[in-house]
């Protein structure tokens, strides 16, 4: 079976990128379940309802998130309602939602998301190894199939966790930085690996924000007001091919698509 990763959803422009290209990378790479990081998809920052409803009719089946994720309230009633829409598992205890869950794929195959943070140069949260190996133990009682989004803004934690994860998720992927890693490889013991899918949203950006107000913003160290970025998209992630039966990983293919 086929999974679509895809990178964190930056803005209109990166929600349109979804309703242009998911149904074609669908239909053309015969894709059963489409994954994405929703964190900055409402004008950059959270996840609301109507960006939750929009991005589905595009096509994403089930939404990770990270240190974005109570950027819009609502986040709380849509993980409650809906279901298919976590945050990272290593979140303090007692915050809201679901740290992994089980969904159904096309082909009626059941597939395990766990979201998970890094603790470099992020927010405050437990062990994001600890909370791995508690959710991977849980999810395999159900399915082999267990895909894993890593929040993380160092590299170095990325691929610790790959490695820590290696034959036991079929694949452990990268989000957060917005910039897409040419790392894309099969571990030894079978799992899917990249340090970072990539953004999608604004092209012609820095990480999605106006580049002129961040250009200035490091030449004189005034701080400005972040506005988003306009103009082309791009879409960012990774296709990854699983072995239903064992949960391996047998193919992986990046994606990047610029308008
Ligand atoms: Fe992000
Ligand atoms: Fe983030």
């Amino acid at each position: 079976m086929k999974v679509l990763c895809i990178g964190d959803i930056v803005s209109r422009i990166g929600r349109d990128m979804l309703f242009k290209f998911v149904d074609e990378l669908k239909y053309k790479k015969g894709v059963d379940l489409v994954i994405a990081n929703g964190e900055n998809s409402c004008h950059g920052r959270g996840l609301s309802r109507a960006c939750y409803s929009e991005m589905k009719r595009a096509g994403v089946d089930a939404f990770t998130t990270g240190n974005h994720v109570w950027g819009v309230k609502e986040i709380v009633s849509i993980m409650r309602d809906e279901g298919d829409v976590i945050r990272p598992a290593n979140l303090p205890s007692g915050s809201p939602g679901e740290g992994s869950v089980i969904v159904t794929a096309k082909n009626g195959v059941k597939v395990g998301i766990i979201n998970l943070m890094g603790q470099v140069e992020m927010p405050p949260c437990d062990s994001p190894f600890t909370a791995a190996e508690r959710e991977v133990e849980r999810l395999k009682a159900v399915t082999p199939v267990i895909f894993v989004d890593f929040h993380a803004e160092a590299t170095s934690e990325k691929q610790a966790m790959g490695y820590f994860l290696d034959g036991k998720a079929s694949a452990v992927f990268g989000t957060h930085t917005h910039i897409q890693t040419a790392d894309l490889k099969i571990l030894k013991n079978g799992t899917g690996y990249i340090t970072d899918l990539g953004m999608t949203g604004p092209s012609d950006s820095v990480l999605g924000m106006n580049k002129t107000i961040i250009v200035n913003r490091f030449r004189t160290g005034i701080p400005q007001k972040f506005e988003l970025a306009q103009g082309r998209g791009q879409l960012c992630g990774a296709i990854f091919t699983v072995d239903e039966g064992t949960g391996k990983c047998t193919a992986v293919e990046r994606i990047w698509i610029d308008e």
